[in-house]
């Protein structure tokens, strides 16, 4: 990598409890990151899910995992070099956001669990967004335990074995444990090893037609902006395949309702690139991982207020349908995730029943759905909201238990 190349190249999931310590760790990575987004765009993304690229880099001469630093000086004085440019993409630990950190695990390449070793294991969103990754077949994961600060040696050691029994037979299971204080900025340079040897940055195909899913959209013009200074309206997500370029053509799905004689359908949009932001500037050609702002030509009015957010973007003619209704086979969890002992609603998971009402996550996209008809291990859905998704994907499936949805399993398109 050289200095001049810093668009970051793979995206890592925070996740983990709330308060365990994820925003603090992602600030104590990203080092001195600034922001060179449009403001709307930062504060748009960092509202719903947080992101911030960090470059991990190597003191020249220095053993491992020492050698490792997000500092762009060594402790004797000497330069590091820049080894790798990550985004991180901070899920909320907060339970009533878990759709949100569902419609990030879609972008994730990989994650880094953090556990706070202040308190028991697993706390509720400990175990729920586990549970996501393992449903989502999220693999290459790093713990974290966190707040080692804050405990005696031997209240350490007991945590660290209660997460060695907790992710037992999950996909964690050979996850490493790295106690860390993200406060402190304790044993980072350890983190960052687990991070380099477990989160590969996935190989990808530049030949692969461009695919982006979109997590926000804005309108950027400050109100009152005469007509020629008025901006297209700007997408920002995540590029899962291929490579996207200043001129492309851009399709985008669903696109817009239109309501024509009291019938209403969903149209793709159709536009070209004008702009793209990525690795905190702007660039002519961008690369899978990290958050990417895409300015189009379209009216402000159609992407403004995240009214794109959960779309699909890419070249034109290469997309997947938009489906209004779909079928798919379901796997469900044999009991509720994440349930404080107090909260009411079921523990045990009973099958799909037609009529009832879902939450499925599709990529970025949330939506809910009525199930018109449940088979043993299959059923069929009609969407309030259409989403753009092909077959074989990978649906979050939620249902309303007590006084939220719940995780109760996941769908294969068909
Ligand atoms: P949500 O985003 O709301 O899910 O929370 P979070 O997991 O991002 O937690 P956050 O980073 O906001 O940290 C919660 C609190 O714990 C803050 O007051 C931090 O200062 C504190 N904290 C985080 N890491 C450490 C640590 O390593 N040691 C100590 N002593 N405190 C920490």
């Amino acid at each position: 990598m050289t200095e001049a190349n810093t668009q970051p190249e793979v995206n890592i999931g925070l996740v983990g409890h709330v308060d365990h310590g994820k925003t603090t760790l992602v600030q104590a990575l990203s080092g001195s990151w600034t922001d060179q987004h449009s403001e709307e765009m930062k504060r748009g993304i960092s509202i719903r899910l947080g992101y911030a690229d960090a470059t991990f880099r190597r003191c020249p001469g220095v053993d491992e995992p020492e050698c490792y630093t997000v500092d762009e000086e060594c402790d004797d004085g000497s330069e590091s070099e820049p080894i790798r440019t990550v985004s991180f993409v901070d899920a909320p630990g907060h339970e009533t956001l878990m759709a949100t950190m569902l419609s990030g695990a879609s972008i994730m390449d990989g994650a880094v669990l953090v556990v706070s070793a202040t308190e028991d294991v697993p706390q509720a969103q400990t175990e729920e967004h586990l549970m996501a990754l393992d449903l989502i077949g999220i693999e290459n994961i790093v713990i974290a335990q966190n707040k080692v600060d804050l405990v005696g040696r031997d209240r350490a050691v007991d945590n660290y074995e209660q997460i060695q029994e907790f992710v037992e037979g999950t996909v964690a299971e050979d996850a490493p444990i790295v106690p860390v204080s993200a406060q402190q900025e304790v044993n980072l340079d350890l983190l960052i090893d687990a991070i380099e040897s477990e989160i590969p940055t996935p190989e990808r195909d530049p030949g692969e037609s461009a695919r982006m899913y979109a997590a926000r959209s804005f309108d950027i013009n400050r109100p009152g902006a005469s007509a020629e200074d008025l901006k297209g309206g700007v997408v920002g997500g995540s590029l899962v395949s291929g490579e996207l370029s200043v001129g492309d053509g851009l399709e985008i799905r669903p696109g817009r309702e239109v309501d024509e004689e009291g019938q209403t359908e969903w149209r793709p949009l159709e536009t070209t690139v004008r702009s793209l932001q990525a690795g905190n500037r702007d660039v002519d050609t961008a690369h899978p991982g990290g958050l990417l702002g895409v300015g189009t030509g379209l009216d402000p009015s159609l992407t403004k207020g995240d009214a794109l957010a959960g779309q699909v973007a890419g070249e034109p003619g290469t997309l997947p349908p938009t489906r209004e209704e779909f079928e798919m086979t379901v796997d469900l969890l044999d009991r509720v995730v994440g349930k404080e002992d107090d909260e009411s609603g079921e523990s045990d998971i009973e099958e799909i029943s037609t009529g009832e009402p879902l939450m499925l996550t599709v990529g970025t996209a949330t939506t809910v759905g009525a199930v018109t008809s449940a088979r043993d291990g299959e059923c069929e859905v009609s969407l309030k909201r259409p989403v753009c998704a092909e077959s074989g994907a990978q649906i979050a499936i939620n249902r309303r238990v007590g006084a939220r949805w719940r995780l109760i399993g996941v769908g294969t398109l068909a």
